[in-house]
């Protein structure tokens, strides 16, 4: 993993340029990075500020061989890479939201947007992108995100050099995702369920259809959702979850 390294100043979307240089046939573990994005892409079609210099965009081709419906635990492993590196470099309490956001108390710091090439039971490649906030200052975070984005620096009131992050995330993730291939997602999960926000608390789901109250118990061993609601025990694949 990282052998393989396209840097640039600015791209649009390291998302766009690793799905080209997927097409081209880059090998596993290639990795794109730009010091900032200008159309940043977040999960949903929304859009993702990156702002030059400071924080981590990049995104990682992956050619694994699993099934398109075990995509999801990707993302899931990918969130527990994350939040081990923010750990271990800086003095913040991570926790991971599912699906995949990470949160620095209570605000989001980091996101991952995982994009699939697929045809049927065959995977051609994944692209895993990393979006994490890391030095913005508070008047740095779009004023119309500030009650729910936050950045590393602003919690820690401390800057991180980025070379270091990236390296440390890099090597969490290589660690995970070898741990994911050889012993399976059991023991991500237990790692995501040590990291996750809101287990055992009440929380929203919202999907295409309603929105519903729920405690949410944890993750499947598929990576859905496990939630307690007044039908029952439900699991839930995709969705938003929300709380207050
Ligand atoms: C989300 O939480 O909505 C996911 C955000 C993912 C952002 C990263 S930044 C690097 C990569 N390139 C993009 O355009 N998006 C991802």
């Amino acid at each position: 993993l990282g052998k393989n390294i396209i840097h640039k100043t600015t791209l649009d979307s390291t998302q766009n340029t690793a799905h080209d240089a997927a097409r081209e046939n880059a090998e596993h573990g290639t990795i794109v990075i730009a010091d900032e994005q200008t159309k940043g892409k977040g999960r949903m079609d929304r859009f993702w500020h990156s702002t030059k210099h400071k924080g981590i965009w990049m995104s990682i081709i992956l050619r694994p061989s699993i099934l398109p419906v075990a995509a999801p635990q990707l993302t899931l492993l990918t969130a527990t890479a994350l939040a081990d590196a923010i750990s271990e470099e800086t003095t913040a309490a991570p926790k991971i939201k599912w699906p995949n956001d990470i949160m620095i108390n209570n605000k989001k710091t980091a996101g991952i947007l995982t994009e699939l090439q697929a045809e049927q039971d065959r995977i051609h490649y994944v692209i895993v992108g990393i979006g994490i906030n890391v030095n913005h200052s508070f008047s740095e975070i779009p004023e119309t995100l500030q009650h729910k984005a936050t950045s590393i620096k602003r919690e820690t009131e401390t800057e991180y050099p980025i070379v270091p992050f990236i390296q440390c995330i890099l090597q969490h993730f290589e660690q995970t995702y070898d741990r994911y291939m050889t012993e399976g997602f059991s023991p991500i999960r237990t790692k995501w369920e040590s990291y996750g926000y809101k287990i055992g608390e009440k929380i929203k789901i919202r999907t295409n259809y309603k929105v519903s109250e729920a405690i949410f118990r944890g993750i499947a061993e598929d990576g859905a959702l496990i939630a307690e609601t007044e039908e029952g025990i439900q699991t839930i694949y995709s969705g938003e979850v929300e709380w207050n």
